[in-house]
C-alpha cells in the first residue's frame, strides 16, 4: 500500500465557505488518508475568532483519527496589529494551531518535513533562514534512499509561470541558497500553497540548478477568495516506494469534491517524468 496523503492549503477561516469546509471533511472521512498536510494560511487575518474556527476544524480532523502535519502561512501573522506582529508574530498560531514549527512525519514510504516561511517583516514572499536550511539537510540525511523526501512550506521555493505568459511568481526569500539546500538535501517533492493555484512540474523546468525536486502547488481548499476562477481544490497524493507518486487534484464542483486530473510521476534518479493516468 502506498502512503496516501491529502495536501490542503490556504483554508483561510474568516473567508471560508462552510459548505466547502464540510466537503473536505466528508471527502477525508471517505478516503481515510495516512496523513493530512495543511500548508498554511489557516486564517484570513490572524484574528482570534478565526483561529478558534481553524482549531475546531483541526480538532474535528484529529477526532476522526487523522494524523496532521501543518505549517503557518503569512495570513497567520497579525498584519494590522503592529505590536503583536513584531513582538510575537506566531504566538496565536502556536497557541491555537501548533507549537511545532518544524513538524516531521515518517513511514515506510515517505519522510515529510514542514518548515515555517512566514515572517513579520516580509508580508507576502516568505523566507528561509540558515538554520532552517541546515535542518532540511540534517533531517533528510538520515532517511533511506527508497523513501520519498517531501518538504512542506507555505511559500513556494521556486518562481513559477503565471498563466500562459512569461511573468513569474515571487519565490521564497534567499531563493538561490534555499534551492541549493533543498537540492543538497535530496528533496524529491516540494509541497506549497499561497497562490491559490494548482501546479505541478519538475523544479528543473522552472529554475536552473534546481536539483531533482518535483514542485506541487495546492489551490485553496476552502477559501472564497479564488484566483483565475479556479475553484477550491486540494491534492491527493499516493507515494509508492522508490519515488513513484500519483497526484490527483480533488476539485470542488459547487456541491462536492471530485477527482480531477490524475498524473503519475516517476523519478529516474535525476529527474521526474510524468505520464497522465487515464483511469477515473
Ligand atoms: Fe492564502
Ligand atoms: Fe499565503
Amino acid at each position: 500500500m502506498p502512503a496516501r496523503i491529502a495536501h490542503l492549503s490556504d483554508i483561510h477561516f474568516g473567508a471560508h465557505d462552510p459548505a466547502v469546509v464540510a466537503g473536505t471533511e466528508a471527502w477525508l472521512a471517505e478516503q481515510q488518508p495516512d496523513l493530512v498536510i495543511i500548508s498554511g494560511d489557516f486564517t484570513q487575518r490572524a484574528r482570534i475568532e478565526q483561529f478558534r474556527e481553524a482549531r475546531a476544524y483541526l480538532e474535528r480532523l484529529r477526532a476522526a483519527g487523522f494524523r496532521l502535519l501543518v505549517v503557518p502561512g503569512n495570513h497567520d501573522v497579525p498584519l494590522y496589529d503592529v505590536a503583536r506582529r513584531f513582538a510575537a508574530p506566531l504566538r496565536r498560531y502556536k497557541h491555537y494551531i501548533s507549537h511545532e514549527l518544524c513538524p516531521w512525519f515518517e513511514d515506510d514510504h515517505v519522510a515529510v518535513l514542514g518548515i515555517n516561511t512566514a515572517r513579520s517583516l516580509t508580508i507576502k514572499s516568505g523566507r528561509l533562514n540558515r538554520d532552517q536550511m541546515a535542518l532540511i539537510e540534517e533531517k533528510f540525511a538520515q532517511v533511506p534512499a527508497e523513501k520519498t523526501r517531501i518538504l512542506v512550506t507555505h511559500h513556494p521555493l521556486y518562481a513559477m509561470p503565471i498563466g500562459e505568459g512569461t511573468e513569474l511568481t515571487e519565490a521564497v526569500g534567499r531563493h538561490d541558497d534555499a534551492v541549493k539546500a533543498v537540492c543538497r538535501a535530496g528533496v524529491h517533492v516540494a509541497l506549497a500553497g499561497h497562490y491559490h493555484r494548482t501546479y505541478a512540474a519538475a523544479a528543473r523546468k522552472m529554475v536552473e540548478q534546481a536539483g531533482g525536486a518535483l514542485v506541487v502547488q495546492a489551490g485553496t481548499a476552502t477559501s472564497v477568495r479564488l484566483r483565475n476562477n479556479e475553484l477550491q481544490s486540494f491534492n491527493w497524493i499516493h507515494a509508492h516506494r522508490n519515488n513513484d507518486i500519483e497526484l490527483q487534484v480533488i476539485a470542488w464542483d459547487g456541491a462536492a469534491f471530485h477527482r480531477g486530473s490524475h498524473v503519475r510521476f516517476t523519478y529516474d534518479g535525476d529527474t521526474w517524468q510524468s505520464a497522465t493516468v487515464i483511469d477515473a
